[in-house]
């Protein structure tokens, strides 16, 4: 119905697919998209830049998550850094919650929406691929940018952020009990999104 409230909790470790089938979920149904990843890749840039990360995550403004490079391996790996601080964590709460509340439906993507940020949400999906389909398909994302990049180092750096993101205390990458399972590796892009959209419909019911 108008208005009413929905959401959608994508989780899954790094270059997963759930960027791609968030955007393309949220464009499908109308809903409001948020890549969570964003704030904790804002978080790290400044806490790179000298910053405390406790004090950058208490002051983020919309301007940081426009910063050249926050889609960089650096990047990425800044903010799995971050990411392990409980204070950081805290602090991004409620920004999150408020967003996967508004009217009309939110997707939101990340390591811990189904677990922490949306324990209540309508739909959770967890979304994995075999690591060298991800290690592929983020090679061929960042090479344009990095062209010395090869695909081994981008798989290391893969597994280095997942290993961490998995195995800290606070809210680590896992599945929700009640998530759907979805392994992209043999699947298009088209294919992961139908399947993404037949959840979210047979919810929606
Ligand atoms: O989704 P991403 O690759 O942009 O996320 C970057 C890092 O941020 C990831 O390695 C761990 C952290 N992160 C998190 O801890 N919780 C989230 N909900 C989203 C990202």
């Amino acid at each position: 119905a108008e208005g009413a409230r929905f959401t959608v909790a994508l989780d899954g470790p790094a270059a997963s697919g759930k960027g791609t089938l968030g955007r393309a979920l949220a464009q499908a149904c109308g809903f409001a998209h948020l890549d969570t990843g964003l704030l904790y890749r804002a978080v790290g840039a400044r806490a790179a830049a000298g910053e405390d990360p406790v004090a950058a995550a208490r002051s983020l403004v919309p301007e940081d998550l426009s910063r050249a490079d926050l889609r960089s391996a650096a990047a990425g790996q800044a903010a799995s850094r971050v990411a392990a601080l409980e204070e950081v964590r805290a602090a991004l709460l409620a920004f999150q919650r408020d967003f996967a509340r508004r009217p009309g439906g939110a997707v939101l993507d990340g390591r811990d929406i189904g677990t922490v940020v949306c324990p209540g949400a309508e739909v959770k999906l967890f979304v994995t691929a075999s690591d060298a389909v991800r290690s592929r398909r983020r090679w061929l994302e960042l090479r344009a940018h990095q062209p010395d990049l090869t695909q081994v180092e981008v798989l290391e750096d893969l597994r280095a952020r997942d290993a961490r993101d998995r195995e800290r205390a606070a809210a680590p990458l896992r599945p929700a009990p009640d998530a759907m399972l979805l392994d992209t590796s043999d699947l298009t892009i088209e294919a992961a999104i139908a399947r993404a959209l037949s959840a979210v419909e047979a919810a929606r019911r």
